[in-house]
């Protein structure tokens, strides 16, 4: 009975006619996904235009190669019921990027009205700072001392409602930013288009790996994504080919360099330490190629070494064709080597190492010897010879 009345209270809730009336987001309020907004449709296409690459061990999207105006969709695709920006909501970013050029900086993102180039929104990285721009009035509200650019992934949250901006950085303390005035004031997102990795140019891309790039309108994520147990890859919404495409083992390092991002190093010896895994060095003295397990350089695909020349030391005549040569040694004795040969008379030979040179020792008898074996009898040596017959 509890439950039946429970119910029916819901329901007259969701039916009101105030609440329904009151206030209808222009967007779902669901985590919108932009990253895979821009993804080609088929992998085919993945593979030439955007790269999938897996580094420390998850995968990510390079976007460098692809044409800005490609990684692009109209705002009006998640502004589905009005075109107002939502004033309360957070982006959440997964990237990882190896080092930014002093004085530059990235776009993670941006929303440029379409007709006059105006920037509406953008989120930029840089090498100390990230930056959220807001279009309307030319803001730019900056964290400052944050370092992305250490070639590890890290998951951001930005946050914004009224008068705060507040920035987290995998799961750890947040970044607050208090203005005197609101954040966004009230903006229209008609005929603007969202782009992923740049704003709509060359110029400004973003170099790094893109994992995850997520809108989620009306509410701070932080609650949803932290803590995490990996808190540099929190997860809200990833694309779905990242997680679904098989990871490569990480033990195997050489397995995977053909998509991994190849960092070949070229002259002395660099650092090889735990985190280095999987890093290349082109050893130009040895002229071969090196990979760090964490520890330690190991060569890769080395041709063995070869003598490129053998010197004529000595000439050991045997008494007649010889089909097999053992060397053995005898504790006490010496080093010792049997030839197999073919004639009966005098047989094969047992030679001796002498002052440095082989010397006839003994001549046993065989017919048509074709092999020669040594082994261990209780500690002593003895030789034995497979005869055809
Ligand atoms: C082995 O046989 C050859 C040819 O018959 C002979 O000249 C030589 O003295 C023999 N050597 C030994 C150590 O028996």
């Amino acid at each position: 009975m509890w439950t039946s009345r429970l119910l029916l209270l819901l329901g007259a809730l969701t039916w009101s006619p105030y609440l329904a009336h009151t206030w209808t987001p222009c967007t779902d309020l669901l985590p919108l996904d932009l990253l895979s907004r821009v993804l080609p449709p088929s992998t085919a296409a993945t593979l030439t235009q955007v790269r999938m690459v897996q580094s420390r061990g998850s995968r990510g999207f390079q976007l460098a190669a692809a044409a800005a105006t490609s990684l692009s969709f109209p705002a009006s695709q998640i502004f589905t019921n009005c075109e107002t920006f939502p004033r309360e909501f957070s982006i959440v970013v997964t990237l990882k990027i190896k080092q930014l050029a002093e004085r530059r900086s990235e776009y993670i993102f941006s929303l440029v009205q379409e007709e006059d180039d105006r920037l509406l929104l953008g989120l930029r990285v840089s090498e100390e700072r990230v930056n959220f721009l807001v279009g309307a009035g030319g803001r730019r509200l900056s964290f400052r001392g944050i370092r992305l650019a250490d070639d590890h992934w890290h998951t951001l949250v930005l946050a914004v409602s009224g008068h705060y901006a507040t920035l987290t950085i995998d799961c750890s303390l947040p970044l607050d930013l208090v203005l005197d005035q609101p954040v966004l004031s009230s903006f229209s997102t008609r005929r603007s288009r969202f782009y992923v990795g740049s704003r709509r140019r060359w110029k400004d891309r973003f170099s790094g790996l893109l994992r995850q790039l997520v809108l989620l309108p009306g509410s701070d994520a932080t609650p949803r994504l932290c803590p995490a147990s990996k808190p540099r890859l929190a997860e809200l919404s990833v694309p779905e080919v990242l997680v679904t495409t098989p990871l490569l083992s990480d033990q195997q390092p050489s397995v995977f360099t053909y998509e991994a991002e190849v960092r070949v190093t070229q002259g002395g010896v660099p650092p090889c330490s735990p985190g280095g895994e999987g890093q290349l060095w082109f050893n130009t003295l040895r002229r071969n190629l090196q990979i760090c397990d964490g520890h330690t350089w190991t060569p890769l695909l080395q041709r063995p070494q070869r003598l490129d020349y053998v010197e004529d030391y000595q000439d050991v005549l045997t008494s007649s064709e010889t089909f097999d040569v053992e060397v053995f040694s005898i504790p006490g004795e010496g080093l010792f080597m049997a030839a197999a040969n073919r004639d009966i008379h005098p047989g094969s030979g047992v030679f001796q190492w002498v002052d440095g040179r082989f010397q006839l020792y003994q001549n046993i008898s065989t017919q048509e010897a074709r092999a020669w074996k040594h082994f261990t009898l209780e500690g002593q040596v003895s030789s034995t010879s497979t005869t055809s017959t």
